[in-house]
C-alpha cells in the first residue's frame, strides 16, 4: 500500500510503500533528502516525523546514530505506516535518474603509505559521469555486496574516478578483491551517492577535518575550489596515526601555492616526540579547538571515522555553538 509524505511547509510530496524507505522512496520520485551510511548508524539522515506513524521496528534512532528527541528518526530504516507529514534537516530536487550504473576499467593501483592505496578507474571513451565534489560511489560486488568509496578527483575529470582505499584486515573489497585486482579489469560502480558535498555558494570559510582517508573527498572539494577560483578561506586537517601515512605532502604543497587563503594542519595521534615539528599530535578535535578559529561563522566539512565526526561534532556544534546545518560529514563506517 502507498502511503503520502508530505514535506512540512514545502510544495513537495512523495508515494511511499510500508516496504520501502523514505529516503529510497524520495530519491526514486527525485526529492534528495540527507543520507550517509544508509544503514542507521551515522544519523546524517534524521529528521522528524510530525503527523503519522511508521512501521513498528522502523522508527526511532539506533543507539549507535545517538539520541534523539522522541520525534525523531532516521529516514534510512524509516517506513510509513500512514500518510506521513515529516520534517527532515533538508531536502531538494533532483533527476531521480542522476543515479547510474557503470562499468570501469582499472588504470592504476599504487600503494601510497602501508595500509592506503589509491586506486585509478577510467570509463569507455566517450562515457562522462557526473557527481558533486566530495560525493561517494559504489562499488557493486559480483555477489551483491556493495562498498561505498569517495571520489578523490574534482567532477571536471569526469571520464575518470580516483578512490583512496584504506586496506581494512580480511576486508572483502580493500583486501581479497583488490589484491587481485590488475590494469584493465572491470569494476561496475553507481553513482553519484550522498548528501557530503561542496556547498560552493555558501561563501562561508571552510573548516575541512579529514582522518585517514577521509582525506579523499577534501582532495575533490579543494580541487574543484580551484578550477572554479572559489576563493573562500580552506583551513584542511588531516589526521593519521603515523606520520608516514600523510601520502599526498606534493600535493598539498601545490595547494598551498595555488590557494591564497590556504592553512594545512597535519595531525598524528601517535609517534615519536621528535616528530611533533611535522604538526599537531593529538586527536583531530582537539587540534581544530586549538587552532583559534571563528568555528560559527565557518562550514565544516567532517569526513572519516565515526568515534572522530561525533566527537567533532560535539565539540564545535554543542559546545562552540556552531549551527547544526553548517557540519557536514560522511562517517566511513563499514557496509
Ligand atoms: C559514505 C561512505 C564513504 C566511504 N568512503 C571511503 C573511502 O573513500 N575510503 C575508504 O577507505 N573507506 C571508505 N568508506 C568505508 C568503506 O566503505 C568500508 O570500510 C568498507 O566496509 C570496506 O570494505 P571491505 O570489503 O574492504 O571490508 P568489509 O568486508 O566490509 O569489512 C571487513 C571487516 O572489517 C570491518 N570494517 C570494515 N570497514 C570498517 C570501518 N570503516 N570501520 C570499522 N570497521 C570496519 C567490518 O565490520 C568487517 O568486520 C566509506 C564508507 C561510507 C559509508
Ligand atoms: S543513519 Fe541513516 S544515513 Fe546514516
Amino acid at each position: 500500500m502507498n502511503f503520502q509524505i508530505q514535506i512540512e511547509g514545502a510544495e513537495a510530496t512523495f508515494q511511499c510503500g510500508s516496504e520501502e524507505t523514505l529516503i529510497d522512496a524520495a530519491a526514486r520520485q527525485g526529492i534528495a533528502l540527507p543520507y550517509s551510511c544508509r544503514k542507521g548508524v551515522c544519523g546524517n539522515c534524521q529528521g522528524q516525523v510530525t503527523v503519522g506513524s511508521l512501521v513498528p521496528g522502523t522508527e526511532g534512532c539506533s543507539p549507535e546514530a545517538g539520541a534523539s528527541a522522541a520525534d525523531e528518526h532516521l529516514f534510512c530504516k524509516a517506513r510509513p505506516a500512514s500518510d506521513l507529514s515529516i520534517r527532515p534537516r533538508s531536502w531538494y530536487r533532483v533527476d531521480p535518474s542522476a543515479i547510474k550504473t557503470f562499468s570501469a576499467r582499472v588504470f592504476r593501483i599504487t600503494q601510497v603509505a602501508d595500509d592506503v592505496s589509491i586506486l585509478q578507474l577510467r570509463f569507455a571513451t566517450g562515457v562522462r559521469v557526473k557527481f558533486r565534489a566530495g560525493q561517494y560511489l559504489q562499488i557493486l560486488l559480483p555477489d551483491g555486496q556493495r562498498r561505498s568509496y569517495s571520489m578523490a578527483n574534482a567532477p571536471h575529470e569526469s571520464d575518470t574516478v580516483q578512490l583512496h582505499v584504506r586496506h581494512v584486515p580480511g576486508g572483502t573489497f580493500s583486501d581479497k578483491v583488490l589484491q587481485t585486482l590488475k590494469p584493465g579489469d572491470t569494476l561496475k560502480l553507481e553513482l553519484p551517492h550522498g548528501d557530503f558535498w561542496l556547498r560552493e555558494d555558501s561563501g562561508r570559510p571552510i573548516i575541512m577535518v579529514a582522518g585517514g582517508t577521509g582525506f579523499a573527498p577534501m582532495r575533490s572539494m579543494i580541487e574543484h575550489m580551484i578550477r572554479k577560483k572559489i576563493q573562500v578561506p580552506v583551513h584542511l586537517f588531516w589526521g593519521v596515526r603515523e606520520p608516514s601515512s600523510h601520502y599526498a605532502a606534493d600535493l598539498i604543497e601545490r595547494w598551498q601555492q595555488q590557494l591564497t587563503n590556504f592553512t594545512y594542519q597535519a595531525v598524528t595521534s601517535s609517534g615519536l616526540r621528535a616528530l611533533d615539528t611535522q604538526g599537531y599530535r593529538g586527536s583531530l578535535t582537539e587540534a581544530v579547538l586549538a587552532c583559534g578559529l571563528n568555528v560559527p561563522d565557518c562550514d565544516v566539512y567532517a569526513c572519516g571515522a565515526l568515534g572522530m565526526i561525533d566527537s567533532l561534532r560535539t565539540a564545535l556544534c554543542n559546545d562552540l555553538g556552531l549551527a547544526a546545518e553548517h557540519f557536514y560529514s560522511d562517517a566511513f563506517v563499514s557496509n
